[in-house]
């Protein structure tokens, strides 16, 4: 209960307190931050995938900066030869202006970073923009092959169905499988934990059916679990699948998965805009901030 009341206050906390408990979850408020992050993350044998910090945006002045940041990112990705790839996400790049808008500074990104043979993810938001980040995925990566994947959330009742449709329409598929962030509702998601895991694990298998390269982003030793029987059943090669964790989320099971020769990629965010990302991060896991305000309260 004490948790449930940590992660309804978080929205009112003091953005100085926020950050305090958030700082793990960011690697900074500048591109360097994320250079520097991302080197030591691939020191240590890991992939990233930077993400530039910002969302839901209804100005078209900072969609247009959200555009050439992502281009410093891929100038310097190539520069310092970092192993990495981008995230972006289509409510930084002007949708809630309209659909055109976000499609053009999109497609500009997407394109710049072919040109430099580095892969973008278009992560996947709540579900008015379900069909619009699929359909723009299919045709950037029909345009620009190779280019680019989406991600699916376990969490929609739709998914299982989108991935045969997206596996009929691509060569190869490129999916990240997450359970989704998002709060649905019930007409359209599963809001119970076990229907979720069964679900995630019913898509990833398709997707190892329709032979697509799967990102199995979880931190869920269910899945991760689950990910690794169904790897063996496939007789999975370590090339033919990654698995993607969030920076600063259970670092033991980073370290077991690197140490086990799995590929795996460290979603790397960065910005000035950090708060409404660490909001759901801290939410996803209140017992971070909560265990130690009860340490400051109990001395
Ligand atoms: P779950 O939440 O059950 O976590 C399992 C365990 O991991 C917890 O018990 C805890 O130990 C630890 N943990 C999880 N979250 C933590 C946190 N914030 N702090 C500390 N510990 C934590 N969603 C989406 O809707 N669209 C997207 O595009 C993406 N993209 C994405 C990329 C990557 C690389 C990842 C890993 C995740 C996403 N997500 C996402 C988020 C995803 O949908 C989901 O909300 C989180 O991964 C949490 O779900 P888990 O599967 O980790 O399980």
């Amino acid at each position: 209960m004490f948790n449930t009341f940590i992660a309804n206050s978080m929205p009112y906390m003091p953005k100085a307190m926020v950050g305090f408990f958030a700082k793990r979850y960011v690697a900074g408020a500048l591109p360097e931050d994320a250079f520097s992050m991302t080197k030591a993350l691939n020191a240590e044998g890991a992939m990233g995938t930077i993400d530039l910090l910002g969302e839901f945006t209804d100005d078209i002045n900072k969609a247009k900066q959200t555009v050439e940041m992502y281009k410093l990112v891929l100038d310097n990705i190539e520069k310092q030869k970092l192993n990495t790839n981008i995230s972006i996400k289509p409510s930084a790049f002007g949708i809630l202006f309209n659909e055109e808008t976000s499609t053009k500074f999109m497609t500009e990104v997407i394109s710049y970073a072919h040109s430099k043979g580095i892969f973008v993810r278009i992560d996947m938001e709540n579900h008015p923009y379900t069909d619009y980040t699929i359909d723009l995925y299919l045709t950037l990566s029909r345009e620009m092959p190779k280019s680019c994947g989406t991600v699916l959330q376990a969490c929609l009742k739709r998914t299982i169905d989108d991935i045969k449709h997206i596996a009929d329409s691509t060569e190869q598929a490129n999916i990240r499988l997450c359970k989704g962030i998002y709060k649905e509702p019930d007409e359209i998601a599963y809001n119970n934990r076990k229907k979720v895991q069964d679900n995630f694990l019913e898509c990833l298998e398709l997707l190892f059916q329709k032979k697509a390269y799967v990102g199995i982003a979880t931190h869920d030793d269910v899945l991760v679990n689950g990910a690794m029987e169904l790897i063996k059943k496939y007789k999975l090669e370590k090339h033919e699948y990654e698995f993607q964790m969030l920076l600063g989320v259970r670092s033991e099971l980073r370290k077991r998965l690197l140490a086990d020769g799995h590929r795996l990629r460290i979603y790397t965010p960065f910005g000035e805009d950090w708060l409404p990302y660490s909001i759901r991060r801290l939410k996803e896991n209140p017992a971070i901030v909560g265990s130690a305000i009860k340490g400051i309260l109990t001395g």
